[in-house]
């Protein structure tokens, strides 16, 4: 980054690509491993923009009329990428306002690397970009093709149903993919009593509690590392300090905290449930970034978060500065090889047409 690009505020992170959460044989991750990632992570949730916010968000604004460019910003992105987007959303939202836009020549995608990938795919004319190359999905490294070859001749004829928190090469591999917000109607408008599902596991066995059928996890033992960190203590000590409280809860989380929410859902579910509910105080079991969208939407509301330090480092790699960069050099362009492509959208298509 030069000095010519941004102004001189606002702190720099030095994490790299690939930034992988790694994991044992097992599934389980590993000590080291471990210990990286709560370094990260706790670096990623002392990032902060100390100055000059605003001059250069309207760089940003000025650079993207003269660019034609649209930007999408993940519910997780932070508080000043949200409040320049031009829309704010869940995985699904965000992807069919990328498959639907006409006019933008430059789509900047503020979130990690599958959901760029999945707007590169529906919409292939728009140059995609990821601002940070880094910013990957862990949980989507977690289910290879070679893991879905293997799971489907295990179980011959069984309809496979892929999380968007995929690779393209993965999603090419399936019949139907799936978010948080219509994993249930999916796999229920699916001809058949069982299906591969992957590659988060507490979705997987969300998904079977809610339609009653067989839900195998490929791989057994995906997740979500920042979602796996909030415990069902953490909302037993909020809630008998806010006995009123209602309870959201993201189907990344375990079946413990699921079961400890009052409403499990996407996260722009989370945020229409919290502004129909009578409820004025909510505890929130998902990222912390959504936040900031429950507060601007709901100002007489109270919100809490389940675990303080719920933070995305992947998402967080996402700054002001970088998306400014970004714009400016038109980079890191996202393209998926048309042979992957067509496949991978037809699974995403196929999702569309249910609603
Ligand atoms: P949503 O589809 O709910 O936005 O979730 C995406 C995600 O990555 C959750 O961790
Ligand atoms: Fe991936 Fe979890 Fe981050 Fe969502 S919150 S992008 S599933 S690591």
């Amino acid at each position: 980054m030069t000095s010519d690009h941004v102004p001189e505020k606002g702190c720099e992170t030095i994490l790299e690509p690939p930034f992988l959460v790694p994991a044992d044989q097992n599934g389980k991750f590993c000590f080291a491993a471990k210990c990286i990632y709560l370094c990260i992570r706790l670096e990623a949730s002392t990032f902060r923009v100390e100055g000059g916010t605003v001059a250069l968000a309207d760089n940003i604004l000025k650079l993207k009329a003269e660019k034609n460019a649209l930007i999408l910003a993940h519910n997780y992105q932070r508080p000043e990428i949200q409040d320049i987007a031009d829309y704010v959303g869940d995985s699904i939202e965000l992807s069919r306002r990328a498959m639907e836009e006409k006019d933008a020549r430059i789509i900047v995608f503020s979130a990690v690397d599958f959901m760029a990938e999945s707007a590169a795919i529906l919409n292939p004319k728009k140059k995609v970009l990821l601002p940070v190359l880094g910013a990957r999905c862990p949980m989507a490294q977690m289910l290879t093709v070679e893991e879905i070859k293997r799971s489907k001749s295990q179980h011959p004829r069984t309809p496979v149903v892929l999380y968007v928190n995929t690779l393209a090469a993965a999603k090419a591999e399936c019949d139907i993919c799936c978010t948080s917000a219509n994993a249930v109607e999916v796999v229920s408008s699916v001809d058949a009593d069982t299906v591969l599902l992957g590659p988060d596991r507490n979705l997987a066995e969300y998904v079977q509690r809610k339609t009653g059928k067989t839900v195998i996890p490929i791989p057994e033992w995906g997740f979500c590392p920042t979602h796996l960190l909030f415990q069902p203590e953490d909302v037993q000590i909020l809630k008998s300090q806010h006995p009123e409280a209602a309870v959201m809860v993201h189907p990344e989380c375990t079946f413990e905290m699921q079961k400890a929410g009052d409403f499990v859902g996407s996260t722009s579910q989370m945020c229409r449930y919290a502004k129909e509910s009578k409820a004025t105080t909510f505890i929130v079991g998902t990222e912390e970034g959504v936040l900031h969208r429950l507060r601007k939407d709901n100002p007489a509301k109270k919100f809490f978060l389940a675990y303080d330090g719920a933070v995305c480092p992947n998402m967080k790699l996402n700054t002001l500065e970088r998306i400014y960069v970004s714009l400016k050099e038109e980079k890191h362009v996202v393209t998926v090889p048309e042979p992957i492509a067509k496949h991978a959208r037809k699974a995403l298509q196929r999702m569309f047409e249910l609603k």
